[in-house]
């Protein structure tokens, strides 16, 4: 087993969150940084004493790389993954996979080709929500799955001015961003998408976001809301929208039903309810085991549901969900920065762990085309006012 050394490709916003954790991994021997913006790469080079590679390029013909982490635009990452794989190279992505559905397949298919390690880092899979009912459902609480809603409400204006500024991709379609909502139903459920049909909302802001001409995709929908038929015969909701009146929690399971059992959620409260019998079912407030051990004891505050609809002890807090995730973390990951409900230090300690013992990650790249193709084709459907879409498997994970 040989340790890794990191590439960390894209010095923006969120990789700063990252960098720190690959250097501090006991599998990692060694991380650059690399940025087409030389003062960004420079500034994480100061900040986290790591040396600069000049370009992504040059990061692909270094023999003594082995690992490429991704961190660049979101319309980015099929190419620069594609590229990696071809050039022998372990791949850590943030999300999406691809923005096209062949890519998607070309990135599967290269995986399984070449036996290199690919994992997508998505933050969702680890949302206390989606893991409580993933556990339920293994347990055999929900009987047979029937139906689940998630969405992703992220208003345009919380972007952030960078984001914004960039004209050519700030109105990029919302189902091309669809993991996080997609993610927490289908890792769930356990299941993938065989058929998807949806509609979106024409934006009428008129700020130079969602309209003809101005971004690279023509895109003029700022929500689009999908109907996603699932091959275990159920059905999800998934709706992506970033033109809404709303904040916090932005990525949640808002309903999870089976033929025994339901979980439904609202801010800060979760519920399960369980069939007794023909006419009778029991109910649990879980709340205290789902959320964040943080916003559990601060609950008695008057300010408490105010605070969660502004994203409060969502960052780097970890919930009773994660106990088994939170002990096998490495120590050296003890007081570094954590970030989406815990999950970039589990996410980081999945795929270092995977491509040193050369196991399966647990967001693979058969599961991160699964998360991913049926935004793509959502957003056809959304343009083509709601067509019922046959959605591609690129199928399962090797046994
Ligand atoms: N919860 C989550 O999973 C989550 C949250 C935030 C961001 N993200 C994802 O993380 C990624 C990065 O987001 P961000 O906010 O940091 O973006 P950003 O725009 O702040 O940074 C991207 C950086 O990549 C650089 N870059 C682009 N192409 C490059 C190339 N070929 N070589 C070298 N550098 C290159 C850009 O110059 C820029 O500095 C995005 O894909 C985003 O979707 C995921």
């Amino acid at each position: 087993m040989k340790k890794l050394t990191v590439a960390v490709i894209g010095c923006g916003g969120f990789a700063k969150s990252f960098v720190p954790l690959f250097k501090a991994h006991p599998n990692v021997e060694k991380v650059y940084v690399c940025d087409l913006i030389r003062e960004r790469a420079e500034d994480y080079s100061q900040k986290f004493q790591v040396e600069i590679i000049d370009t992504f390029e040059d990061s692909l013909a270094r023999k003594d790389i082995s690992t490429i982490a991704i961190f660049t635009e979101r319309h980015t990452h099929g190419p620069l993954v594609i590229k990696a794989l071809k050039s022998g190279k372990h791949v850590y992505s943030a999300v999406p996979l691809a923005s096209e559905v062949d890519e998607c397949q070309e990135i599967v298919e290269l995986v399984e080709k070449t036996g290199l390690t690919y994992m997508m880092g998505e933050t969702c899979i680890y949302y206390p929500s989606s893991m409580f009912c993933k556990k339920e459902m293994q347990k055999g609480t929900f009987g047979k799955f029937v139906y689940a809603e998630a969405q992703y409400h992220h208003d345009i204006h919380d972007f952030g001015a960078k984001f914004l500024s960039d004209k050519k991709s700030a109105g990029v379609p919302p189902f091309y961003y669809p993991t996080h909502s997609t993610g927490m139903v289908l890792n769930a459920a356990g299941t993938y998408v065989t058929k998807v049909t949806a509609f979106g909302y024409e934006d009428t802001e008129m700020d130079g976001i969602f309209e003809k001409g101005v971004n690279m995709w023509d895109n003029i929908y700022s929500n689009s809301y999908s109907l996603m038929k699932l091959a275990n015969g159920g059905v999800a909701r998934i709706n992506e929208c970033r033109r809404i009146g709303y904040k916090a929690p932005s990525s949640y399971v808002s309903s999870f039903y089976g033929t025994k059992a339901s979980y439904q959620f609202n801010n800060a409260q979760h519920l399960l309810v369980r069939q007794l019998g023909p006419n009778k079912v029991d109910l649990d407030d879980v709340s205290d085991d789902v959320n964040p051990y943080e916003m559990t004891q601060n609950k008695g505050n008057a300010d408490f549901k105010v605070r969660v609809a502004n994203h409060g002890w969502q960052h780097g807090v970890f919930s009773p969900q994660q106990k088994s995730e939170i002990e096998r973390l490495p120590e050296s990951f003890k007081g570094l920065l954590n970030g989406h409900m815990g999950s970039h230090q589990i996410l980081i300690d999945d795929f270092c762990t995977a491509v040193y013992t050369g196991t399966i990650p647990t967001v693979n790249v058969w599961l991160a085309s699964r998360f991913t193709v049926p935004g793509l084709l959502a957003h056809q459907s959304v343009v083509k006012e709601g067509l019922a879409i046959d959605v591609p498997d690129f199928g399962n994970p090797p046994a």
